[in-house]
């Protein structure tokens, strides 16, 4: 191993071995339930595209075990429900996407109906009541917040600041037409994994050159273990930027050329590191090109199990244009996620070990030391108290 001496000081290169989180954090019911509490529930959580979800219609959609509906009225303005009647407590919207009849929500039980806000206006079949205060028995609603084109859902009281929860900033995408992207193409599968380890997994590239062969072929740099320059002995800031990508290469396609037109106000800068990734923890992630957008979607289904959702977007022009191909781009991520959904699984099944209790991260897991410091810091833990070095 190099000496930590060989590194800059500005380099994020851990000068410390932290042990890794508890082995049982990733398969004990009672302990993902806590995580749901104080985690799921309490963080903003992507739950689509404002673009993909047609006004006038209901779609269930489920946060940290909570049965939710998202619902945009006829002037575009979205709203997030509890999917729970206040009369006796029915399920509303039965099915994953509900057309609303006459911009009511009505109850298939006794038929209450609320407008699209949650108010409670009418209440069929009974008598005037005294003491029954209609007001009073609106639909629970959990916070919205829209970024980019994003919906995200908060079921918390009193949510986070949004702003601080893009670990580069909510402006990094500001460059690109985020809003007037559409909805290419949509992947959704369930791995066989807790959902920090795919998280942990998305924070190094310690694993990149044994698992995705294709993607250190196209930044080599990630071939050497690590996601940047800076985690390299000899680097210093200020460096002249060069493009992470192969000789050639400008975006993220198997051919690595661009599937359409290049973004028109991205800085030289943004060019030229080829991806701009946001992370949005605990619920996504978003890689920006040069030609188009992915964002990848991490949601808790049990213990063990986590679903992947990836989309790729891109500006309407390029998706009619003849002769694009779809493949082309879809094929190169679909690859690589599948390969980090593969090694995450295989971490998973060995963690399971009643012989491994926790491990111990390298130095350039210093995201993965983020990230697990981060979930201790939620759950009220102590924190591993040594430090990256100043
Ligand atoms: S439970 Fe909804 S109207 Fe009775
Ligand atoms: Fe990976």
């Amino acid at each position: 191993m190099e000496q930590p001496s060989a590194f800059h000081p500005a380099s994020p290169i851990l000068d410390f071995c932290p042990p890794s989180l508890p082995a049982r954090w990733y398969t004990d019911p009672d302990h993902y339930a806590r995580e749901l509490r104080e985690i799921q529930a309490k963080s903003w959580i992507y739950v689509g595209r404002a673009s993909d979800l047609p006004a006038l219609t209901l779609r269930r959609v489920e946060i940290a075990g909570q049965n939710l509906m998202l619902i945009k009225d006829e002037k575009g303005e979205i709203r997030c429900l509890h999917n729970t009647c206040r009369h006796r407590g029915s399920e509303l919207c039965q099915h994953s996407e509900q057309k609303l009849k006459a911009k009511l929500i009505t109850c298939p039980y006794h038929e209450w109906s609320y407008d699209l806000t949650g108010k409670l206006v009418r209440v069929p079949h009974v008598p005037e009541t005294p003491g029954f205060d209609k007001s009073a028995h609106g639909l629970f609603t959990a916070h919205v917040k829209l970024w980019n084109g994003f919906i995200f859902v908060c079921l918390a009281d009193d949510p986070p600041d949004f702003n601080a929860v893009p670990d580069i900033g909510a402006k990094a995408l500001d460059n690109w037409p985020m809003e007037n992207l559409v909805t290419g193409h949509r992947m959704t599968s369930v791995i066989k994994c807790n959902w920090k380890v795919f998280w942990e997994n998305y924070n190094e590239c310690l694993h990149c050159p044994g698992i995705h062969p294709t993607l250190i072929d196209m930044v080599p740099v990630y071939g050497k273990g690590v996601m940047s320059a800076a985690e390299m002995p000899g680097w210093a800031p200020g460096a002249d930027a060069q493009s992470p990508l192969k000789s050639g290469a400008r975006t993220w396609t198997v051919n690595g050329q661009p599937c359409g037109p290049e973004f028109a106000n991205l800085t030289d800068a943004e060019r030229t590191a080829a991806f701009t990734f946001v992370t949005l923890m605990p619920t996504m992630y978003v890689v920006a090109h040069v030609d188009y957008v992915r964002a990848v979607t991490v949601r808790p289904v049990s213990p063990e199990e986590t679903e992947l959702t990836a989309e790729w977007l891109f500006p309407a022009e390029t998706l009619s244009a003849p002769g694009f191909d779809l493949a082309n781009v879809v094929d190169f991520a679909a690859t690589v996620i599948r390969e980090d959904g593969e090694a995450s699984e295989m971490n998973q099944r060995g963690l399971r070990n009643a012989r491994f209790e926790r491990g111990t991260l390298m130095p350039q897991e210093f995201d993965v030391f983020n990230f697990q410091q981060w979930v201790r810091r939620k759950l009220g833990e102590p924190l591993v108290s040594k430090e990256p070095r100043p």
